[in-house]
């Protein structure tokens, strides 16, 4: 861990601004009164329990929680099956006939699925699983682009009791190895290819390599999305579509358990090791569709709501897929690239569809910043009416050009903070309540305990900074990270003992009390709102035959809040050659995926040390950020050092200048 808070704000001056919600937004608010937040601070397990009473229940929970720290059990005894919350439930109301999801692809084709339509089809997918051997308990990875067959394997596997493993398709074939073989997943379900900035990836391709490292994997179900050709294994690879149409709608969901796992999603940790977050049935659904409904007041009759994250992150599982679902609302589902063909292409499909609702991250806003207000000055965005930010801290400036060119002046926005572990939203203001600050998360949802506390875990004063704990059970936490609960309690139990869950950020009260999220405060870089190990980097650039020695830091950058520096000693008998710097690159991007190639490597002489060899990496940020170098002397190599960061402040002269890549 680092040695404190370092604040990605520069400057919180902008505490006292604040912007009430609009007077029409609070008439019709499901949240209005600071009474909900009182009453459920005073009775948390109460609030809970009333939030998984608005589900379908197959069998009552004996008891709402056991805790025994660090483990918690919500709802035990209960019984529950999350796609017939999702689908069966909506259907058998009446609601058969609303748009569940309104899909378009990145070249335009489009799909409209209305809720009867989706749970035939995860009904008929589901028994193509059973078909192909998959049981309840089993792992089931899913590598999909954003198409509609994502979320109807997410739900398929839900039905049956099978534990998804969705791994982003940006990923890597050895990311996916790595998931793969972790989890132990028999079933693997992917597509020929997908569409990104108008080029075919063929994801099948990687698919094929993964399954070639590993004997793990004995079933493959492929999407025909492209229609490029693509390798077929007899015995293991399956089309979708010669196996599930042909497949019976009847497929009664299966009583799960609220404890049985729903799903296993990977993240970055401080070590090279992706680690596989658990979460479980009844309290995650609970604490997800409670969330979305409260959080951007969803009111399915009438909101088209639009997460444009990707479902292989969380904020798809639980904003995309379970969350919105739960709640019956209509959804927009778009596969592609935000700027493709045109800058417009988010606002053109929003005017088109008239969303009401749009949830996005900041790396998203600052680039729409870049792009110009005038592309979303020329669409109609009349009908938004809430916008929500997620991934990072927000910077004030981005807050306000969001507020006032997307959303007109008049929508509020929810800067929601939370994470994989947590399952669903934390802090976040309330938009029919909260009179919101620019940059602050500021408030616990209902039922949920922010504590933030110095060094020694003693909670600091309104004004002071320090490290972001959670100091009560929630029902959507994170159970344990798969096959290893020894790492779930040292990671997030051990810093401020076993009831204090410590999230890894930094975080800030002003003055009024409220929160704002200040970034990281372990070595995990938040790029673009991935959060991607400096580990994990470092590990793949070792891989590499000329790497010697490899660390990795973040910068600040103005457009994806970090961008990943790699410093880099060769080994003895390598060449320094031009296309190396490029081909270390490229090699990250093999080994993990697109998302972790550094923007920057430099060759360097030596890393900066101590004299007992430890890598100073608080000094590669410096260097990285171009900040004055303190007093090296004590280091092993004081000279190596300085010649380092000459080297870094030459480049980064060249890149302000504009000539970088
Ligand atoms: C960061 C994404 C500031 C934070 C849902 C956290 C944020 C990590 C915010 C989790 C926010 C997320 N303000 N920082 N509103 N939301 N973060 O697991 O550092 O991909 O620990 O979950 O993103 O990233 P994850």
């Amino acid at each position: 861990m680092g040695t404190g808070p370092e604040p990605a704000i520069a400057s919180l001056a902008t505490e006292d601004e604040r912007v009430a919600p609009p007077e029409d937004f609070v008439a019709d608010a499901h949240v209005r009164d600071a009474d909900v937040l009182r009453r459920a601070d005073e009775d948390w397990q109460g609030w809970g329990a009333e939030q998984a009473g608005n589900l379908r229940w197959l069998a009552p929970w004996q008891r709402v929680l056991d805790w025994t720290p660090p483990h918690a059990q919500w709802f035990v005894g209960g019984q529950l099956n999350v796609a017939d919350n999702c689908l069966d439930r909506h259907v058998e109301a009446g609601h058969g006939e609303q748009v569940a999801f309104h899909w378009e692809g990145e070249p335009g084709d489009a799909r409209a699925l209305t809720y009867a339509e989706l749970r035939d089809e995860v009904a008929r997918c589901a028994n193509a699983l059973r078909a192909l051997g998959v049981r309840r308990g089993d792992r089931v990875n899913i590598y999909l682009p954003m198409v509609p067959e994502l979320p109807v394997a997410m739900l398929a596997c839900a039905r049956i009791g099978a534990i998804h493993s969705v791994v982003f398709a940006g990923f890597s074939a050895q990311s996916l190895v790595d998931r793969i073989e972790d989890a132990g997943s028999r079933g693997l379900i992917t597509a020929d290819g997908s569409y990104r900035k108008g080029r075919v990836v063929p994801l099948k391709e990687a698919a094929d390599e993964a399954m070639a490292r590993t004997d793990v994997v004995d079933t493959c179900l492929v999407v025909r999305r492209t229609g490029e050709p693509v390798a077929m294994q007899e015995g293991r690879d399956h089309w979708y579509h010669d196996l599930v149409p042909t497949q019976s709608a009847d497929c009664p969901p299966e009583p799960m358990d609220a404890e049985d796992v729903l799903f296993i999603l990977y993240t970055s940790g401080t070590t090279g090791k992706p680690k596989g977050i658990t979460h479980t049935t009844g309290g995650y659904l609970t604490q997800v569709a409670a969330t979305a409904r409260l959080v951007f007041d969803l009111k399915p009759d009438h909101d088209v709501y639009w997460c444009a994250a990707d479902i292989g992150w969380v904020t798809g599982h639980s904003y995309i897929v379970y969350g919105p679902l739960a709640n019956r609302v209509t959804s927009l589902l778009y596969e592609g690239a935000p700027d493709h063909p045109a800058p417009d292409r988010l606002w053109e499909m929003i005017a088109r569809h008239r969303a009401t609702i749009l949830y996005t991250a900041p790396t998203a806003i600052r680039s729409f910043m870049r792009a110009g207000p005038e592309h979303p000055a020329a669409h109609d965005l009349s009908s938004l009416r809430l916008l929500g930010t997620v991934g990072e801290p927000i910077n004030p400036e981005a807050w306000r050009w969001y507020h006032r060119h997307i959303g007109g002046g008049r929508c509020p926005i929810v800067d929601t903070w939370w994470q994989t572990e947590t399952g669903a939203i934390m802090i976040t203001p309330l938009p029919g309540l909260t009179h919101t600050k620019p940059g602050a998360a500021q408030q616990p949802f209902p039922g949920i305990k922010p504590v933030v506390v110095d060094n020694e875990g003693t909670p600091v004063e309104p004004g002071q900074g320090g490290y972001l704990t959670l100091q009560r059970p929630w029902p959507g936490m994170l159970r344990t990270i798969w096959g290893d609960d020894q790492r779930y309690r040292d990671t997030y139990w051990s810093r401020f003992g076993e009831e204090v869950y410590f999230a890894g950020d930094g975080a800030k009260l002003d003055a009024d009390g409220d929160i704002w999220l200040l970034g990281r405060v372990d070595e995990v870089m938040n790029v673009s709102g991935h959060r991607i190990s400096t580990t994990e980097v470092e590990s793949a650039l070792v891989d590499h035959p000329s790497v010697a020695e490899a660390a990795v830091a973040g910068r600040a950058d103005a457009l994806t809040g970090q961008a990943i520096v790699a410093f880099v000693t060769l080994a003895h008998d390598a060449q320094e050659r031009s296309d190396l710097v490029d081909e270390l690159r490229a090699h990250v991007a093999d080994r993990i995926g697109k998302l972790a190639r550094p923007a920057e490597v430099h060759l360097a002489p030596d890393l900066p040390k101590t004299r007992s060899g430890k890598i100073m990496r608080r000094l590669l940020t410096d260097i990285a950020e171009g900040r004055e170098l303190g007093d090296v002397t004590t280091l092993a190599n004081p000279d190596a050092v300085r010649e380092l960061a000459e080297r870094a402040r030459q480049e980064a002269t060249s890149r302000s200048s504009g000539n970088s890549e």
